[in-house]
């Protein structure tokens, strides 16, 4: 593969991921070939907000491809509680890994770390904005229940606006053919205006629809997402939301045959629990396909050189106003801005510099 750091899937291109999945495939089908490839290598987990699935997979396909691991899970437990800046943080710890796999509740956390870091870094998720490895383990669980992503009816149910596992999807299914996309949610918690005009610029043709039911007999897929109640500053708005889609058996009798219900998982109460006998339910064999696909991750990144970097310090250039963006509390970030269509995006939170996103969000 020809990339250093996993921080969006935008960056990844259609070749890297045919690789990747050519690798996770082998991997799958003869884990015993695997079991020493990274004999030697370590991983540093840095886990600034809870994770489960995310950060057993990173650890199990570590483990299994022969390699260790150290981290937190609780940066309580770390000098962070001390007032240790991310940056030192990294720095230090890339002196003892091979590769860093970081999740940061600040958008645009993984983009800051990797200017740091001498090793490669992965984003395990960066608040609301992406979780660029929870798309390895779902485009692996299409390719491999379906046989294809080109064309399929994409459902995204549930908090478009902060699942950032819909985020990255979305970045990663744009690089295939034909793929449409009802985007269901409530209006207030829509895909944030970035995204919006990611899929309008690359003419993904999408649909936004406030019920399930309505639509649930078009889709091939149907990707189920948690309210996210760690994300909304106002609780009252959580409490309008919270609840609002519960997919039934009873719903699922308007499905198609081979539909796939998919969840990067937690669920809270968005899929009934008597849902998961239904073959169509595969969201536990796409958390063992993330690990699988994880590993074919890891066997690339954690065996690069080192690359020596030097801190970055500088103040010039415009300033991001998103409050949630990695540059609000790690002052000393250089300013990194990108262009879009509709003037300069923050190059860590992809937030317009002087746009609505700031304001709405
Ligand atoms: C997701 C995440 O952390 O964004 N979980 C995961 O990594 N599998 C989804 C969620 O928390 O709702």
């Amino acid at each position: 593969m020809a990339i250093r750091n996993l921080i969006d899937f935008g960056d990844v291109s259609r070749e890297d991921w045919d690789a990747l999945y050519a690798n996770a495939c082998k991997i799958m089908d003869h884990p015993e070939q695997y079991t020493d490839v990274c004999r030697g290598r370590i991983s540093c987990n840095l886990f600034y907000e809870p994770s489960t699935r995310t950060n057993f997979s990173f650890q199990t396909a570590m483990l299994r491809l022969g390699g260790n691991v150290f981290g937190f899970a609780d940066p309580s437990s770390s000098s962070v509680a001390k007032g240790e800046s991310l940056k030192d943080t990294v720095k230090m710890v890339s002196g003892y890994a091979d590769v860093i796999v970081i999740r940061h509740p600040r958008e645009g956390a993984a983009r800051a770390a990797s200017l740091y870091s001498d090793v490669p870094v992965i984003n395990a998720g960066d608040g609301s904005h992406m979780h660029p490895t929870q798309t390895t383990a779902d485009l692996t669980t299409i390719l491999r229940l379906h046989g294809t992503v080109d064309g399929l009816a994409v459902g995204l149910c549930g908090d478009l606006r902060n699942g950032r596992t819909v985020h990255s999807l979305i970045k990663a299914l744009a690089k295939f053919d034909g793929v449409r996309f009802f985007l269901i949610s409530p209006r207030e918690l829509s895909l944030p205006d970035y995204m919006r005009r990611f899929m309008q610029k690359n003419n993904l043709p999408f649909v936004e629809v406030k019920g399930l039911e309505a639509v649930i007999p078009q889709l091939d897929v149907l990707y189920m997402t948690r309210i996210q109640q760690e994300r909304f500053a106002d609780p009252l708005e959580y409490e309008r939301n919270k609840g609002i889609y519960i997919l039934t058996t009873n719903i699922m009798r308007r499905a198609r045959e081979n539909l796939l219900v998919m969840h990067p998982l937690p669920r809270v109460d968005e899929i009934a629990d008597d849902v998961d006998n239904d073959p169509r339910a595969v969201y536990f064999q796409q958390a063992r396909f993330g690990m699988f696909a994880r590993m074919a991750l890891l066997m690339d990144l954690a065996r690069q050189p080192r690359r020596p970097q030097h801190f970055l310090l500088s103040d010039e250039g415009p300033v991001c106003r998103n409050p949630n963006c990695i540059t609000q509390t790690e002052l000393y970030l250089p300013p990194l801005t990108k262009d879009s269509d509709s003037g300069p995006c923050c190059g860590y939170c992809d937030k317009e510099i002087n746009g609505p996103d700031h304001a709405s969000e």
